[in-house]
């Protein structure tokens, strides 16, 4: 992905972040992936009162990019930005989730905000002996 792509992401994550609704927790996250026909869906966290049934920002952006149709849909790389001093890793609920429309080796983006500098790691780091889609090819 080339670098001017990358940036845009960020960009868009770190706007849509501004919309979180996050009243409880006070991190606000925002999300925004590009899927494999060039097009960006970006999505924030949505909580309730009731804490337990909210939703993770990168679980409103893969949302959003099924919502659109057009599919089957493919992530070709995701961007996270978070609150707090360290860059923002995926929950595992959103690990699960990402790896449904992701391959092995596509791209979790984060950045470090007291530095700016961009990480980057892959599906199968993050979610290495995967339950996804394939596990349940049905069998005689
Ligand atoms: N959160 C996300 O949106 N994505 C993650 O990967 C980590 C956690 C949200 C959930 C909750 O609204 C808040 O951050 C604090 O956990």
């Amino acid at each position: 992905m080339k670098n001017a792509e990358l940036l845009e992401l960020f960009e868009i994550a770190a706007a849509v972040r501004e919309n979180a609704y996050a009243p409880y927790s006070k991190f606000k996250v925002g999300a925004a992936l590009l899927d494999d026909t060039g097009v960006v869906h970006a999505g924030c966290n949505v909580e309730v009162a009731n804490y337990k049934g909210g939703t993770c920002a990168e679980g409103t952006a893969i949302a959003k990019m099924i919502s659109s149709g057009k599919g089957p849909h493919r992530i070709k790389a995701i961007v996270i930005v978070g609150g707090g001093d360290e860059p923002c890793a995926p929950c595992g609920d959103c690990r699960q989730f990402i790896n449904e429309f992701a391959d092995a080796n596509t791209r979790i983006y984060a950045q470090d905000p007291a530095t700016g500098m961009i990480s980057s790691t892959t599906m199968k780091k993050l979610l290495p002996a995967a339950f996804g889609p394939n596990s349940l090819a049905a069998k005689p």
